[in-house]
């Protein structure tokens, strides 16, 4: 399987001396759907944020054998489509049509291209015809969507995905789950939600206070209860008593 995405010895803090990410080491395979998940300030969106070089830590993250640097950076951006937790973090145009527009335009696409971008990355998505809507007056479903398909309209070779189903409720959740399920390619998602995980990926990489603690096939690590009980992704003995007697 060809590497797409290589991350070696990878150590980050944030200039306030917060240590995020302690000597990660990881390879991305193309065509896998990877889950990253790990407890609440893992380290999860930092990493996510080195994979298209908005972070980036001298060349310790590779994509398609080039190191991220400042001189590929518009490259890299184009190839690894980030979609962030909070879709109002990724909408800041008057239109959702504007908002798709934005990445194919930045590539220098034709307008017909940049057309036929918006209305291929919204069909994905299962939101044709809402090209002139306002993102702003949205669902948060619908927000959620648009916000993926800014990204899907660069076609990139890499989708990365924060916590995609966080604050849906039960129907928003499964029908987004749909969406990504039906999307050919490379996708990495971080998630809380083992129903997730166990639906749309292959293999688990498990964060902890910066570390990489496990890295393994989807079945392996789901039934693994007490590893994830370690890592606060299940309840341990003493919740699950809590729960009972309540
Ligand atoms: N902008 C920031 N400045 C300083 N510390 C940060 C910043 N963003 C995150 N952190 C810290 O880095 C660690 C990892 O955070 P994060 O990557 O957001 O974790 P996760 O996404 O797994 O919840 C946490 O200790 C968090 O408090
Ligand atoms: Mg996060």
């Amino acid at each position: 399987m060809e590497e797409l995405i290589t991350v070696k010895n990878l150590s980050f803090s944030y200039p306030d001396g917060q240590q995020a990410l302690i000597d990660v080491n990881l390879a991305i395979y193309r065509g896998e759907s990877l889950a990253l998940i790990g407890p609440n300030g893992a380290g999860k969106s930092t990493l996510l944020l080195h994979l298209n070089g908005i972070l980036r830590s001298n060349g310790a993250v590779s994509l398609l054998g080039s190191p991220i640097d400042e001189s590929n950076l518009k490259w890299a951006r184009s190839r690894v489509g980030l979609v962030f937790q909070n879709p109002d973090d990724q909408l800041f145009s008057p239109t959702v049509f504007d908002d798709v527009a934005f990445g194919p335009i930045n590539m220098g696409l034709s307008d017909g291209q940049v057309r036929q971008a918006v209305t291929r990355a919204l069909g994905l998505v299962g939101m044709s015809g809402y090209e002139k809507r306002s993102p702003h007056h949205l669902s948060f479903g619908e927000k959620k969507r648009i916000a993926l398909a800014t990204v899907l309209s660069m076609s990139p070779e890499i989708l990365v995905i924060d916590e995609p189903t966080s604050n849906l409720d039960p129907r928003g959740k499964w029908s987004f789950i749909g969406v990504l399920e039906r999307m050919a390619g490379t996708k990495i998602i971080v998630t809380h939600d083992l129903e997730l995980v166990g639906a749309l990926c292959r293999r688990v990489v498990i964060l902890d206070q910066g570390r990489v603690v496990a890295d393994g096939g989807t079945g392996d690590i789901l039934a693994d209860k007490r590893l994830l009980a370690a890592h606060g992704l299940a309840p341990d003995g003493a919740d699950l008593k809590l729960k009972r007697r309540g």
